[in-house]
């Protein structure tokens, strides 16, 4: 590993990436950190929040332009970190950027959620360090809560340690299908209907796949907790309720289980972890506190 230790963490300019940009300043001062956002400027009002909270933090902020979209938007954003990087290497990559599916449609939320991480992943996967470098993709507990309400068969899917990225592309497409079909994904029936639920789920068997095909780095999965951010706030508006009452956390509480598998020393790889840092199974929901998944 170099002096400086370099991460990219996508979706960075608010809520739980934000806080996972201030984090790594703030617990270590060898970090420089590219500060992945889809609106530069949005990125650039970040960093410079960032920086009013802890003074000199900007000179180790990065902003880069990075939509998990837009093949073009991530290939630059690989090539800026490069440029940057020079002969050393890309320690961490942190997949944060996600979106809900409350006005979002199964197709963009698999787009966000799923391919996006793919994306990030295929352009920085020959910069980063082959002997201790690692890939936190943040998922939630929808995804497990998603797997327990499936078939079988469909359940046999998602957890299947030996996954290939082909079959979750044909699984993609078979839902999509089902639910231009059905009019909404909801009405397919599928675990619990949710295309959130199902993205995330689907980001834990792609980190299956990915840590098998990349044994030299630690690639995990976990969800933040609960976290009052954009995308839980209008859940409490909606409610008339105030977001702690309903259990929300702030974000700065949302980062233990990235900052544990990014500086840690997690035993696994391919696993999906809670937002106490433990580790959690694929089909079911374990709350924080309760004792880690041991794999039976
Ligand atoms: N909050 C929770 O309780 C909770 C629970 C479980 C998991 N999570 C996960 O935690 C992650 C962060 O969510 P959050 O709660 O912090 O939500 P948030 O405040 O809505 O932040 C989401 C971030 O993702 C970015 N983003 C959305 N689409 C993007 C795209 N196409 N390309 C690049 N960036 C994009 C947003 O950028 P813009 O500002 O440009 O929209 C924003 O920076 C997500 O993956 C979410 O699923 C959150």
């Amino acid at each position: 590993m170099s002096d400086t230790i370099y991460v990219l963490v996508t979706g960075a300019n608010r809520g739980i990436g934000r806080a996972t940009v201030a984090a790594m300043l703030d617990e270590r001062d060898d970090t420089h950190v590219f500060l992945g956002s889809r609106d530069a400027a949005r990125g650039e009002e970040a960093r410079d929040a960032i920086d009013d909270e802890h003074p000199g933090a900007a000179s180790r902020i990065e902003v880069v332009q990075l939509d998990v979209t837009d093949d073009e938007s991530v290939q630059r954003a690989a090539e800026t970190i490069e440029t940057t990087i020079g002969d050393e290497s890309l320690y961490g990559l942190v997949n944060n950027a996600g979106i809900g599916d409350r006005n979002a449609d199964l197709r963009q939320v698999l787009d966000v959620n799923v391919r996006g991480p793919r994306r990030v992943c295929e352009a920085c996967l020959p910069l980063l360090d082959r002997s201790d470098g690692r890939i936190v993709n943040v998922s939630s507990a929808a995804g497990p809560n998603f797997v327990n309400e499936c078939e079988a068969e469909h359940r046999d899917f998602l957890t299947d340690d030996e996954v290939t990225w082909k079959a979750i592309e044909s699984f993609m497409a078979e839902c999509l299908e089902a639910a231009d079909e059905a009019g909404d994904f909801e009405s397919t029936g599928v675990g619990d209907g949710r295309a959130y639920g199902l993205s995330k789920a689907l980001l834990n068997t792609y980190t299956m796949y990915l840590a098998r095909n990349h044994s030299d780095l630690t690639i995990n999965a976990c969800t933040p907790g609960f976290i009052e951010t954009g995308m839980t706030r209008p859940m409490a508006e909606r409610r008339g309720k105030d977001p702690e009452e309903l259990g929300m956390k702030p974000p700065e509480e949302g980062t233990t289980a990235q900052m544990f598998l990014l500086f840690g020393d997690p035993e696994g790889s391919g696993w999906y972890f809670g937002s106490d840092a433990e580790r959690s199974p694929l089909d079911r929901y374990r709350a924080p506190g309760d004792p880690p998944y041991t794999g039976d």
